[in-house]
């Protein structure tokens, strides 16, 4: 059976870490709040195809959960993350307690401005700040090669780019694809939220970003005006409220009138107690 070594503190994970990189080995870091899904471990195995080591953390940060928002119900089960990530050939997890990644006395905020201001930023306040605080401090305390991060939060991936370009923290940034069921349906684990009708509509959102995408490609229709139409499908099909629908700069986020750049048409919506986010590529015709 694989297995995986757990450490709770940041002196055991450097050090582990430290001593495959001394020994010429490329590591990779994968960092998760657990809920261990596909998504996850898609990451993983791009670790795996990138790297000659993959360490995975799970932290369940609460700087990034609002007030309202669902840190006391997430999803927890460490024995159960440990030994998928296990399987797919992660072999160390680093699962710091609260007192480990915020001891009394913590005072420091990171905090990204620009690719953070629209998008999820207004609905989430201090949500940005929470996870660039949290990534930046996992990836000082583990010091991998390279670190991986899924497309499906894309604004969070984003954001982790500018912020190890601005910080010139030396590890590579690599994203990967969104990982999605056989409907569409990206992975997320708070899409246990759903009811079985609100299942079968969840779907919606992708289809209606991918049709906005793809007609955007072909020249039919305009941003503002594909716009309008997404948002009465996402509506029709009982999604609300609607935080945004938008089409953005691929890089920089900001707001695309016109695609003549590579894009990126994004989404958050809520769906009974679920709030759903995705986003598909958008590309200019030559
Ligand atoms: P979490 O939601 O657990 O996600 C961990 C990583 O898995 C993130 O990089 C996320 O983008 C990726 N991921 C989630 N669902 C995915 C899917 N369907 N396909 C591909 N990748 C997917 O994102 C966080 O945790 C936290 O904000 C974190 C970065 C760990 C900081 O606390």
């Amino acid at each position: 059976m694989a297995s995986i070594e757990t450490v709770r503190t940041a002196a055991a994970l450097r050090h582990r870490i430290a001593a495959w990189r001394s020994a010429g080995e490329r590591v990779g870091l994968v960092p998760t709040m657990g809920g261990i899904h596909d998504g996850h471990l898609a990451l993983v195995h791009a670790a795996r195809e990138g790297c000659d080591r993959v360490a995975a953390t799970l932290f369940v940060n609460p700087k990034q959960f609002g007030p309202s928002e669902d840190f006391a119900t997430y999803p927890r089960d460490d024995a159960r993350d440990a030994r998928l990530l296990a399987e797919v050939g992660a072999e160390l997890l680093f699962a710091p307690g609260l007192e480990e990644m915020y001891p009394e006395g913590f005072a420091t905020r990171v905090s990204v401005s620009g690719v953070t201001e629209g998008l999820c930023g207004p609905h989430r306040p201090g949500f940005f700040d929470g996870v660039a605080t949290v990534v930046c401090k996992l990836l000082m305390q583990a010091l991998p090669d390279a670190a991986y991060f899924g497309e499906k939060d894309y604004q969070q991936l984003r954001m982790v780019r500018r912020m190890v370009a601005d910080l010139a923290i030396p590890v590579d940034i690599v994203p990967v694809a969104t990982v999605r069921e056989a409907d569409g349906l990206a992975l997320s684990s708070r899409n246990d939220y759903l009811t079985a009708s609100e299942r079968q509509n969840a779907p919606t959102l992708y289809r209606v970003l991918s049709a906005i995408a793809t007609r955007l490609e072909g020249g039919q229709g305009s941003v503002a005006d594909l716009t309008v139409w997404g948002l009465g499908e996402l509506e029709g099909a009982g999604f609300g409220p609607i935080d945004y629908l938008e089409v953005r700069d691929a890089d920089t986020l900001e707001p695309v009138e016109v695609l003549d750049k590579p894009a990126r048409v994004l989404a958050a919506a809520w769906l009974g107690k679920a709030r759903l986010i995705d986003n598909v590529a958008v590309r200019p015709a030559r």
